[in-house]
């Protein structure tokens, strides 16, 4: 990220820019709503939230939301798909997107007219510091003259606006179905020549960084691939703050504003050197200041994963192998710069301090997040030591000219987390070497096999809105219900997830449950599926919902509205739909498999009889 010396005061904090977004889009009747979980409820395509609308869905497909059709927040976010890019300026796995949303109220010129006044009066960047980029239309949907025309009438130039294809101005789906539309993204221009005639925001140069997307959604992209028009026009924005944070302040990195500089001046503390005043004349802290940025950004997910009331636990699939991968990475890099004692902990709390405010569950699950780091610190470690004996054992059957194949140094780094650095080096203790060539091959192999996975993951498709599904949401809620009825008040939910087959639900309870609660459990949930109860859906605020002893995740901090699903008799909860209508739909409910979760939390699958 290349900048040149510009008008703004460098002055801005993340908290100041935080406010002074949520505020401008209050002023023009913005609901300001929370950051939803890291962790997408019943979806089971995605592992992670990854953008501002991703929880919002629902209500882009029609849905009404309970605080009306104007909302502004900041999201916490994690995308892995470019986790191996972490490292340069701007690349990071946790982020927060601030966004603005229209569910069928205004449209272009509204929205683009607020995202140039909160940049140009609220920031003070200078308009002539502005390209922005227009669909240019393609067979089925056309060029976005409605856009330009906006562009050109609030003063940007024709050199400034820049028209391109499906590739740069096309959002969405986030996954195979679901909403999209063309897009008008903004970005910085730094001031430097153009790098050649083609320069323009879609080059790579570094001249231009993207700081803004508008997507005007106003299309739903059907399972067959085509697009039908969406019964309303919406609007989707996202802003990435750590990008325009470094932006305001004229620095090279995201990694030299207040959100990071606390976790980076730590380990210069820690190493007993000054990074960041030599970072700009010595070529050799680059390898460090790498390792330092890749440290900070996972510091910053694993803290917010573990702080996310779902409770999720390293683990060896999905969200906490991922977890678990983000956490082994930050020892081994730790380890490279010789911190061999369990340093996690002081970084979280770092990360705690400085968000608090903004997010309280890192303060609510401050003591499990150290539990969590402590107990997976011993265990790398424990898998370090296993992986030297068996590296040991591997190098002392070394025969003729000692080279320790790539098959075996793969095993060591993917069975025992065993970095190739320390196999290298033990291998010269023993008069050997690797092959490296070998090993970089399976590596690169295995890279590509997990990026497919993931990115199959990612790219999988958002909540799946079918009818299945809302019955067995239902379901999960008269499970809630009957788990509380059964076992006590002292039940809650750790987290849920349903795919096409099945429901699972994560409660807190301290033991296995008996053979005769699952089979109460299960009775009640179709005791109330025979009753045919109407599912009943209010719009309270939290304090009215709180009241009438409604469950669920009562973080709004303000007093809003929120939609509170009552099936009478059984369940009142908190939540954001959809759902059936009635409880007969669901036919009938089988408890699949009870199994323990993580420590003080049970799963429970279950699903509903199948059309
Ligand atoms: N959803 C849009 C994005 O993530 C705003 O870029």
């Amino acid at each position: 990220m290349k900048q040149t010396n510009c008008n703004q005061s460098n002055s801005w904090s993340s908290k100041k820019l935080r406010k002074s977004y949520l505020e401008f889009f209050k002023s023009y009747g913005h609901e300001i709503i929370p950051s939803a979980s890291l962790l997408p409820d019943n979806d089971p395509t995605v592992l992670f939230t990854t953008a501002g609308m991703h929880p919002l869905v629902p209500y882009l497909l029609g849905e009404k939301h309970p605080l009306g059709r104007r909302l502004v927040d900041c999201q916490k976010c994690i995308r892995t798909d470019d986790i191996e890019e972490v490292g340069d300026e701007t690349h990071l796995t946790f982020f927060e997107m601030l966004g603005n949303w229209s569910l069928g109220d205004y449209f272009k010129r509204e929205s683009i007219t607020m995202s140039y006044e909160f940049l140009t009066l609220e920031l003070g960047i200078p308009k002539e510091r502005l390209a922005v980029t227009v669909f240019e239309g393609d067979d089925s949907v056309p060029r976005d003259v409605e856009t330009h025309h906006i562009w050109s009438s609030l003063g940007l130039r024709e050199n400034q606006i820049f028209f391109y294809g499906r590739k740069e101005n096309w959002w969405g789906p986030a996954g195979q179905t679901g909403p999209c539309g063309p897009d008008s993204e903004i970005f910085y221009d730094n001031g430097c020549n153009p790098c050649s005639d083609q320069c323009g925001p879609a080059c790579n140069c570094g001249k231009y960084v993207e700081i803004w997307n508008n997507v005007f959604m106003e299309y739903k992209k059907e399972g067959n691939g085509t697009y039908t028009l969406l019964s309303q026009k919406n609007v989707d924005t996202g802003m990435g703050l750590e990008r325009i944070l470094a932006i305001l302040n004229n620095k090279n990195s995201v990694f030299e504003t207040d959100l990071f500089l606390p976790l980076i001046m730590k380990l210069e503390d820690l190493m007993g050197i000054k990074i960041l005043n030599e970072i700009n004349n010595m070529n050799s802290a680059e390898e460090t200041m790498k390792q330092f940025r890749i440290i900070a950004d996972h510091m910053r997910s694993i803290t917010f994963l573990l702080a996310d009331d779902k409770g999720i636990i390293p683990s060896n699939t999905e969200q906490g192998y991922i977890l678990r991968r983000l956490i082994r990475r930050t020892l081994r890099l730790l380890k490279k710069c010789n911190i061999n004692q369990n340093v996690l902990p002081e970084f979280a709390e770092i990360v705690i301090l400085n968000n608090q405010e903004e997010y309280p569950e890192l303060v609510r699950n401050r003591d499990f997040i150290f539990d969590q780091l402590k107990k997976e610190y011993h265990l790398f470690r424990k898998t370090l030591d296993s992986g030297l004996k068996k590296a040991e054992q591997f190098m002392r059957s070394l025969e003729g000219d000692r080279i320790l194949s790539g098959d075996l140094a793969f095993k060591l780094y993917d069975t025992y987390g065993f970095p190739i650095e320390l196999t290298i080096e033990l291998a010269e203790e023993y008069g050997a070497s690797v092959d490296l060539f070998e090993f970089n091959r399976k590596y690169k192999e295995h890279q590509e096999k997990s990026r497919v996975g993931a990115e199959g993951k990612f790219k999988g498709g958002l909540a799946d809105q079918s009818e299945r599904t809302a019955r067995l949401h239902t379901a999960t809620h008269l499970l809630n219900g009957a788990l509380r009825i059964v076992l006590g008040n002292t039940v809650y939910q750790k987290g849920s997830n349903i795919n096409a087959d099945r429901l699972r639900f994560d409660f807190s309870f301290d033991r296995k449950l008996t053979e005769e609660e699952l089979q109460k459990v299960e009775q009640i949930v179709n005791e109330a599926i025979d009753k045919d109860i109407p599912v009943i859906c209010e719009e309270l605020t939290t304090t009215e919902a709180k009241d009438q002893g409604a469950i669920g995740v009562f973080d709004h901090k303000y007093e809003q509205r929120v939609k509170v699903y009552t099936i009478q008799g059984y369940s009142k909860e908190i939540c954001g739909g959809p759902h059936a209508s009635k409880t007969s739909e669901l036919k009938h409910f089988t408890i699949l498999k009870e199994e323990s979760s993580s420590a003080g939390v049970r799963r429970i699958k279950a699903s509903i009889q199948e059309d």
